[in-house]
């Protein structure tokens, strides 16, 4: 069949199964779901966009490579973590709080996406800091992420080594102001955060069965998880259970990720409601080997990834996250290690204002 015939045969496919004449198909999403009950604020304009990157595929040689570009959206230049506080911030308001309260690195993106939502829903941001590139130091307080938290207002505390003690304190002084504070966890990776991407997940359904395409991969970055778990449960809650949800560890081992994100997706069942069964553990896909020498430290590949799609496709990429996923993406694809690839989607999950004060390592 060839390409035109192949993308529109799939379109008839998924209309007919949505009209429920064609016995089911694997990718129609439900219409309507309790999951709709959960409360959710609206951070930004929905669905992002998913291209397909033309010159990428031509140089990579096939198969169709596409970008779902969750780094455009409206809470201070993005990223994955929007999602996620769509739902975390409706909660906090929900409990009456007047004040959240997160927590990670001193470049961390979603830091500085809680900022930007606690700004816009008339919260008060409590973040706690921590350095994880010590030798970086002056940098990752010069510029970016931090430089941004400061602009948006946020309360800034620092931790030396475990920021739980500073996050505890901070918690108990708020509650003693009577800000009623709500508290976040990094990466926002807990079940309620994780919805996001469940969300994410159903939207990515129908935008693919609009595109007239049943991608065999979805690439992502993976750090605390709830990106990654959320995407998988959501795809195979909503019907998609052919498209295999690749994360690239950036921080932790395979063993380790993986059993954290048993954790997270045990914990999304309990919030949304749904079948622990949902996601067998051989449905959990973690690489390990694309991390370097450590969470924050870039890669040469991830540095050569960084290029390549900023020259070809006119995307940055970040130096922690994306360029360590999309090195991995191109790495398994060139070395034909992707069994049944077609239509492989990454999925940018934001984290550019990082690449300023990683400027000494991006500059040729
Ligand atoms: C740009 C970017 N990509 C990916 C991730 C990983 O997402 P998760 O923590 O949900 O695994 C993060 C998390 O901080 C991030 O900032």
């Amino acid at each position: 069949m060839i390409e035109e015939d192949r993308r529109t045969f799939i379109k008839a496919v998924a209309a007919a199964s949505l009209a429920g004449v064609a016995g089911g198909c694997a990718t129609a999403p439900r219409a309507r779901d309790r999951f709709d009950s959960i409360p959710r604020l609206t951070l930004t304009t929905l669905p992002t966009a998913c291209k397909k990157m033309d010159n990428l595929t031509s140089t990579v040689g096939g198969p169709d490579l596409y970008i779902k570009r969750d780094d455009v959206m409206e809470l201070a230049h993005g990223g994955n973590k929007t999602r996620k506080l769509e739902y975390a911030l409706a909660q906090a308001l929900d409990r009456g709080a007047k004040a959240v309260v997160t927590q990670g690195g001193l470049q961390s993106n979603h830091v500085r996406q809680t900022c930007s939502g606690a700004a816009r829903v008339g919260l008060e941001a409590h973040v706690v800091l921590s350095n994880p590139v010590p030798e970086m130091k002056a940098e990752l307080m010069g510029s970016g992420n931090y430089l941004m938290n400061q602009l948006m207002g946020a309360h800034i505390y620092f931790a030396e080594d475990q920021r739980g003690p500073v996050v505890e304190k901070v918690l108990s002084d708020l509650s003693a102001a009577g800000k009623s504070p709500y508290n976040i966890p990094a990466g926002a990776s807990n079940g309620i955060g994780s919805l996001g991407y469940v969300n994410a997940a159903r939207e990515l359904i129908r935008q693919w069965d609009d595109m007239g395409i049943r991608p065999s991969h979805i690439f992502t970055a993976t750090g605390s998880c709830g990106t990654q778990a959320g995407l998988l449960m959501g795809l195979r809650y909503f019907g998609n259970q052919e498209t295999r949800v690749v994360g690239i560890s950036v921080s932790g081992s395979r063993e380790r990720v993986e059993e954290r994100m048993r954790s997270v997706l045990d914990m999304i069942s309990e919030e949304a409601g749904f079948a622990r069964d949902l996601v067998p553990d051989d449905d959990i896909l973690v690489h390990d080997e694309y991390i370097g020498t450590g969470y924050g430290r870039p890669t040469e590949a991830g540095i050569a990834a960084i290029r390549t799609v900023g020259e070809q496709e006119g995307i940055i990429l970040d130096p922690v996250y994306t360029s360590k996923g999309m090195s991995a993406m191109l790495d398994l694809l060139r070395n034909r290690r992707l069994d049944g690839a077609r239509d492989v989607v990454f999925l940018h999950t934001g984290g550019a204002p990082a690449i300023h004060p990683y400027a000494e390592h991006l500059r040729t």
